[in-house]
């Protein structure tokens, strides 16, 4: 059964069980603290907790979805055969009913048997259950070990487990969450243990697959660690697909199945290094790149900050494996194409993400060869302080775990003395910081003292925000500031896009500007705390860090509608019909993957 059946019964069952399908939410979450989607829930938590009701907004209380999601606490750990950052969830949701009408536990636990059953053909017997046993104030969980007895699951594959691993949730540190119950499959004696205790959870052996996470959602945890009652009960379900995909396919890991394979294969061909004696790096590569596809999708730039890093992180990984396995410069070429190729919603996309992913192979191509001598010559004195660590990662472009990893790889008995490190990172970032302040300052429009230049750049550099929004609109959210200067004369944008803009679309883009410059929307100026401007959508550009404190600019209509919100020093002008009428009048290449625009107001 290939992973698009699977994907397609699982949404054919639950319709026909009266659910209504929901895409995938973004994996970059648009109104949460958390940096990415790392459950289906995720985009349901308002209406989860009751803050909301659910019909305001979907038609029904039960939902079905097939959600992407990226977690990156693993990291380290993908190249086995579990872990990955990039996967898809299936799940079903009963949100906020009337207990007596809807379904709760014995309706999750009834149909999730009879799709793995009926629909996919798994053989119950295999099938072995965990409960929550019951802990901090919270009861065990009687009802769910009655009903799947009562679903003819013997009682000796049942197993009760506690807050770390039947209580799921929340997803930050406060949120709705609630005792869990899972299912796992036995894959037999073939992935055999010696362990009499063997079961669900056996650290020893891959005999077990979890497949599904029944969570049974009546609980908030609060700041003060409580555990309160919510007000209503819901069904939040999630079932690997990569998992999944592996049972049915009968493959040892996920890397064998059609969602990875072919990438591996690809690989395959242009290595000198066969998978069958090489799994961790390829599987690593496979993963990353695949993380990294849907990232660079969703707008992410490889840099030093939160989301950036991680997938400069993920990039530099491969990139370092790519040279374990020997691939040629391009390698990530035909690896993307390929990735494309299992997910149709990569496909057009494909040119402006191996552009992005291509810079950042550039930049660590660099300095990896460098650094790596460098770090011979470290680990040969059989020591590595934090400064080193540091020294790594600032000078030659060393994420923490590779370090950390090269030293693992070569048997060498190093400590890694990650709170050196952190020193060392944080005094550098005090020194740096004086000199970001004065950057930050932007485009020195302040500091022009002729007060009509001064006015006409600020003119422009309003008009720069309304630009980068209208092409954002037009071109796709990949782009992204990469450049701006501006003299009293015109505005010249830098931005990521890597192919030419057709005729139509500088029209297109152009007509936005002007339209918005006519609606005379307002410039609103807020000071708050970056995280909080991040949280809220502002768009952040700079590769340095920033001040605690950020100016934010809004240009929002009379409804309070906001068609652009960027942190930026400024200055900028109060109303847009100030601005007069907009014309780009040229477009060129500036770089790899980086366009240039020059317009003026006139
Ligand atoms: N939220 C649960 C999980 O992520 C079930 O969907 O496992």
């Amino acid at each position: 059964m290939t992973s698009s059946d699977i994907r397609q019964k699982f949404f054919v069952f639950f319709k026909k069980k009266g659910h209504q399908i929901v895409p995938s939410s973004p994996l970059i979450p648009l109104d949460t603290t958390v940096l990415f989607t790392t459950a289906g829930m995720q985009q349901f938590v308002s209406y989860l907790s009751g803050e909301k009701d659910i019909l305001q907004d979907f038609n029904q209380r039960h939902l079905v979805s097939c959600q992407k999601c990226f977690r990156s606490v693993d990291i380290e750990k993908v190249g086995d055969n579990t872990h990955h950052t990039f996967f898809e969830m299936l799940g079903n949701w009963s949100i906020g009913e009337d207990s007596k009408k809807g379904y709760f536990k014995k309706g999750a636990i009834k149909y999730a048997l009879e799709f793995l059953t009926n629909t996919l053909g798994l053989d119950k017997n295999r099938f072995w259950i965990t409960i929550f046993k019951g802990e901090k104030g919270i009861p065990k969980d009687k009802e769910a070990l009655e009903i799947w007895k009562q679903n003819n699951i013997p009682e000796q594959r049942i197993k009760e487990f506690g807050i770390e691993d039947n209580l799921w949730g929340p997803v930050g540190e406060t949120g709705v969450c609630g005792p869990c119950s899972e299912i796992h499959y036995d894959r037999g004696i073939d992935y055999g243990c010696k362990d009499k205790n063997c079961g669900p959870n056996c650290l020893k052996c891959e005999r077990f697959v979890e497949l599904w996470n029944l969570v049974f959602m009546e609980y908030s945890k609060e700041k003060t660690g409580e555990y309160k009652p919510l007000s209503q009960r819901n069904i939040d379900t999630g079932a690997g697909l990569e998992r999944l995909a592996l049972v049915l396919q009968n493959k040892p890991s996920a890397y064998e199945t059609d969602l990875f394979l072919p990438i591996i294969q690809e690989m395959e061909k242009m290595s000198p290094r066969p998978y069958i004696s090489n799994l961790k790096p390829y599987r690593i590569i496979a993963d990353h790149l695949r993380g990294a596809v849907f990232l660079i999708k969703e707008a992410v730039l490889p840099n030093n900050i939160e989301r950036g890093y991680v997938l400069r992180r993920i990039l530099r990984r491969s990139i370092r494996y790519a040279k374990v396995l020997e691939l040629p410069l391009n390698w990530y070429v035909c690896l993307v194409k390929k990735i494309a190729e299992i997910y149709p919603e990569i496909e057009n996309k494909e040119e402006n993400i191996i552009t992005i992913i291509q810079n950042e192979e550039e930049k660590f191509r660099k300095t990896l060869e460098k650094g790596l001598k460098q770090f011979e010559k470290i680990a040969s004195q059989g020591n590595i302080s934090g400064k080193q660590l540091f020294h790594l990662y600032d000078t030659y472009g060393f994420p923490l775990e590779l370090t950390e990893e090269l030293i693992q790889e070569r048997g060498l008995k190093l400590k890694i003395d990650k709170k050196g490190f952190e020193k060392a990172f944080l005094e550098h970032q005090k020194i740096s910081r004086a000199g970001v302040k004065k950057k930050f300052g932007g485009l020195g429009i302040e500091q022009v003292e002729n007060q009509e230049k001064r006015m006409k750049m600020t003119k422009l550099h309003t008009a720069t925000h309304l630009l980068h929004q209208a092409l954002r609109q037009v071109l796709g959210f990949h782009v992204r500031q990469m450049g701006s200067d501006i003299n009293e004369n015109r505005l010249r944008f830098d931005f990521s896009h890597s192919q030419k803009m057709s005729g139509q679309e500088i029209k297109k883009v152009q007509e936005i500007v002007n339209q918005k410059i006519k609606e005379n929307l307002q410039v609103k100026k807020q000071e708050m705390e970056y995280e909080k401007a991040v949280e809220q959508g502002a768009l952040a550009f700079f590769k340095e860090k920033y001040p605690q404190k950020v100016t934010v600019y809004s240009i929002l209509d009379s409804s309070g509608k906001i068609f652009s919100k960027e942190i930026c020093a400024g200055p900028h002008i109060e109303q847009t019909s100030e601005l007069g009428c907009f014309e780009i009048l040229k477009q060129e290449s500036s770089g790899a993957g980086i366009r240039r625009i020059k317009a003026i107001l006139k």
